[in-house]
């Protein structure tokens, strides 16, 4: 068993720049999670980070477009609050080492993403901004003495009585449960795009932050939101990473197999139109059996500004010199999560949801690009501020085993496979019930809903499977719940 003041689930930007701002405040921080240090969505963010720090831009515009992409749905105090607080935290970010590609003259490069009215999305290293991010964050969080890592070791359940959350029970590589107590739980354990067959998170992201608050008691919010992103490397079929937006923003055109440019007449902006209309566009036309292609012609010494990107390419053959990139859309981002403030809180007390894995309004229905290393940053020096302001004593409480035991489990590809055809890019109001029946059917003998499990009888990977289960029926609920289209979610008859 261990005490600590605050513990982190999670590693991605959001859980560091909380360890890091609480650990400069002396609070003793245990971050455990389920991979390595890099092993998270924002060290595979290829975009970069939007603020309003050029001379012809400012907050209110940043706000304009967070809120036209996210179809208004947005909570507009949080996009208030993230878009304010960028300049100041970016600019603290830098104070704290993170450099960001300049000129000549040293003065930062602002590159287009899709649904921004002008240049604002901050990158480092070309292509590799959220590489850059973790290795500062990890750098400036390593050797801390008020900083304890715990990798390998999922998060299994949160220890929750009475309204209260006292820590969670995880379990390590060798099998060994772990119990923590903790003043404060903060979940930042990412979103849910290994519930897809094709995705651009990274491997360990299988829902598993919004499956352990929902056994919890917590609250969850637009789960039917998931953002589809347009372009993922895609050959016969097998997707094998992103190529960024910005490659679009530098001018790469879609277009098919004839050659056609796919998003003329589709919307306004075209290529830089908003997310989800792109990806629908590009999924219609791949139903449809065409090839769809980037053709990247128009973008020069593209090697040199999309280095990871480049990589990606040549490593699985495609050769650049055609200026021709296969693509296809992939599961991206979760705009729905755990219901919380823009300072983490959620309604449980002393449980904190920071990053992906919550939702704070701030996306709305479809979230403008490069808002998300934005919202970790951000958010993650609120939900600290919050927590340093409003301490709570390291308690212990019990945890009762469940003794539900899942047998028959269904394979991740099968799972995966039924939430592409039913709660995937495209929804039929007929369908959403057979998915859930369906995932149903895996539920514990005797159990109404999805409960915790018997750890001492289930393995690793037979939990993760579960919060997938729980996750994906979570999503098919809510996408069921919500008749019609809006933003990511997409339901026809
Ligand atoms: C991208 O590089 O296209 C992704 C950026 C983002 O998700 O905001």
């Amino acid at each position: 068993m261990t005490k600590t003041d605050v513990l982190i689930i999670g590693s991605g930007i959001a859980a560091l720049s909380t360890a890091y701002r609480l650990a400069r405040y002396n609070i003793n921080v245990t971050v455990v999670t389920k991979g390595g240090k890099k092993d998270s969505n924002s060290a595979l963010a290829q975009g970069g980070i939007s603020v309003a720090l050029s001379q012809e831009d400012n907050w209110r515009l940043h706000y304009r477009d967070t809120l036209m992409a996210g179809c208004y749905l947005n909570d507009e105090k949080a996009v208030e609050r993230l878009v304010s607080l960028a300049p100041r935290t970016l600019l603290d970010f830098m104070g704290a080492g993170m450099d960001f590609d300049r000129n000549k003259k040293g003065e930062l490069l602002f590159g287009r993403e899709a649904a921004h009215s002008l240049n604002r999305v901050i990158h480092a290293g070309g292509d590799a901004t959220g590489l850059k991010a973790m290795e500062q964050l990890i750098k400036n969080t390593d050797n801390n003495e008020h900083i304890t890592f715990r990798l390998y070791e999922p998060a299994l359940d949160l220890i929750v009585k009475d309204g209260r959350c006292y820590g969670a029970l995880t379990r390590d590589r060798d099998g060994v449960i772990h119990t923590y107590y903790a003043g404060s739980t903060v979940i930042a354990s990412g979103g849910i795009g290994g519930l897809y067959p094709a995705t651009t998170n990274d491997k360990t992201i299988t829902g598993d932050s919004i499956a352990i608050a929902y056994r919890a008691g917590c609250k969850l919010k637009n789960l039917e939101f998931v953002q589809f992103h347009p372009t993922m490397l895609t050959i016969e079929g097998h997707a094998y990473g992103l190529v960024s937006e910005a490659v679009r923003g530098a001018g790469a055109l879609l277009i098919n197999d004839k050659g056609e440019r796919i998003m003329e007449g589709v919307h306004p902006m075209k290529e830089l139109a908003p997310r989800d209309v792109v990806a629908r566009e590009v999924y219609a036309h791949y139903l449809k059996g065409e090839k769809i292609y980037l053709n990247i012609s128009a973008i020069s010494d593209f090697k040199q500004k999309f280095p990871t990107v480049s990589g990606i390419c040549e490593s699985h053959g495609v050769d650049l010199s055609e200026n021709l990139i296969p693509v296809a859309p992939g599961a991206h981002f979760h705009m729905g999560g755990i219901k919380a403030t823009s300072e983490g809180r959620t309604d449980i007390k002393g449980l904190y949801a920071v990053g992906e894995a919550a939702c704070t309004g701030v996306h709305g229905a479809n979230r403008l690009a490069s808002n998300s290393l934005l919202e970790g940053l951000v958010f993650g020096s609120l939900t600290a501020d919050y927590i340093i302001d409003n301490p709570l004593p390291v308690q212990e409480a019990d945890y009762a085993m469940s003794k539900a035991v899942a047998e028959n489990l269904p394979t991740k590809d099968e799972i995966r496979r039924k939430m592409m055809e039913f709660v995937g890019i495209v929804r039929h109001r007929s369908e959403t019930d057979s998915i859930i029946k369906w995932l149903d059917s895996f539920i514990p003998q005797g159990e109404k809903n999805f409960v915790s499990l018997d750890y001492n009888k289930t393995d690793n990977e037979q939990a993760e499977i579960y919060n997938m289960l729980t996750a994906g029926r979570l999503i098919a609920v809510a996408a069921a719940e919500r008749k019609d289209s809006i933003g990511a979610h997409c339901m026809v008859e």
